[in-house]
């Protein structure tokens, strides 16, 4: 395979064979994206190319309508709805009778969450929940049917935590000590570093940054991802050898973080792109926190590709439904390490205000 491979890259660097190569993909390119049936067709012979993701978003699919009568450590399903429980209790103006549609439903979820509590379960979230309920139950004065039943089911359970605040709040006016200016400079000083000290990193450390990385905004308040980290420095280098990516610098990570993106936490394929996105909401946060602390990071790319896919799922147990949406190298750096100068883009091509293109 190694020697198909370098055959093909020596090929594509003969200047004339490169040229044809790229005239026919262009051609193939232009003809595929005439319409949706043309891509449709330009894709069977490379169906594998999306294939793997239609499967791995119908298992997360299947998974989550499974998973909901299974004991679990966090629920993406009560996490959902006790946050559009939040959103609907915030409304300006409140109205008298909401969330009649999901009330019933929500309290099924909570009920089943704190009758089959495991001992690595993630509390806070119950308790969460818990306030929330009882705050909808508090606003809601008129009697309806559907609600007074949800009423009823949710008095039948002994779980009372003693946190009652994690309810929607008011704001205040919040005055962060942190200036633009500061924050600017840490947003200059990250940079992706790629060579680290051979010191080891206090997983305190990380955990610090970590909160804050949860910190981050996730569609539904479901945090649809987990940070698997690795320190023992046989297996970073396993994990670290596995993407492209980190060719040439993978020898010296001291640490590496895989983020997981969770496909059961949707029962819907529209929702697909949220682990994507949130994963790297938190991933931001997360690189700037460890800054703050002294420590460098670097993501690693980790793209759609089959066979390394099936190596990573190998390598760290994944199910189908587990996506790895990228890898973080973290480390403290080595001073006289280079960084890339990464010229940014100017504003002017970045943004527009109000500019409407019509084809
Ligand atoms: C999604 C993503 C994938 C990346 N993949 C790699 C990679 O595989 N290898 C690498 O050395 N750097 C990788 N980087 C780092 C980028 O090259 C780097 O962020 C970019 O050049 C800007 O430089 P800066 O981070 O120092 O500002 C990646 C960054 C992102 C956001």
């Amino acid at each position: 395979m190694e020697q198909i491979k370098s055959a093909i890259k020596w090929l594509l660097s003969i200047g004339p064979i490169r040229r044809v190569y790229n005239f026919v993909m262009r051609g193939l390119a232009k003809l595929g994206a005439l319409n949706r049936i043309t891509s449709t067709l330009y894709y069977i012979p490379s169906f594998l190319t999306f294939n793997r993701e239609q499967f791995a978003v119908l298992r997360g699919r299947r998974a989550y309508y499974t998973n909901l009568k299974k004991t679990r450590d966090s629920r993406a399903e009560l996490r959902r709805n006790v946050h559009r429980l939040e959103k609907a209790l915030l409304m300006r103006p409140r109205r008298d009778i909401f969330a009649k549609d999901y009330i019933g439903e929500t309290v099924e979820f909570y009920l089943r969450a704190v009758n089959e509590v495991s001992s690595s379960v993630d509390e806070s979230e119950l308790v969460w929940a818990q306030n929330v309920l009882s705050e909808y139950f508090k606003a809601i004065s008129i009697p309806d049917k559907v609600v007074d039943k949800a009423r009823a089911d949710f008095e039948t359970t002994t779980f009372s935590p003693y946190e009652v605040d994690k309810v929607p709040y008011e704001r205040g006016v919040p005055k962060t000590p942190i200036s633009y200016d500061d924050f600017l400079a840490l947003s200059k000083q990250r940079r992706s570093v790629r060579w680290f000290l051979q010191k080891k990193v206090p997983r305190k450390l990380v955990d610090q940054a970590l909160l804050i990385a949860r910190q981050a905004p996730s569609a539904c308040n479901r945090l649809p991802y987990e940070y698997k980290i690795f320190d023992d420095p046989k297996l970073v280098q396993k994990v670290a050898s596995l993407p492209f990516g980190s060719a040439g610098y993978r020898q010296n990570i001291p640490m590496i973080a895989v983020i997981v993106g969770k496909l059961d936490s949707y029962f819907s394929p529209r929702d697909r792109h949220g682990i994507y996105i949130d994963a790297s909401l938190s991933a931001m946060s997360f690189m700037f926190a460890l800054e703050t602390l002294g420590l460098a990071s670097s993501v690693i790319n980790w793209p759609d590709f089959e066979p390394l896919e099936r190596k990573m799922q190998k390598t760290l147990g994944l199910k189908t439904e587990d996506r790895p949406v990228m890898l973080i190298a973290i480390g403290y750096s080595d001073p006289k390490g280079k960084v890339a100068y990464s010229q940014k883009k100017d504003l002017k091509v970045l943004r527009s205000y109000n500019e409407i293109k019509n084809d």
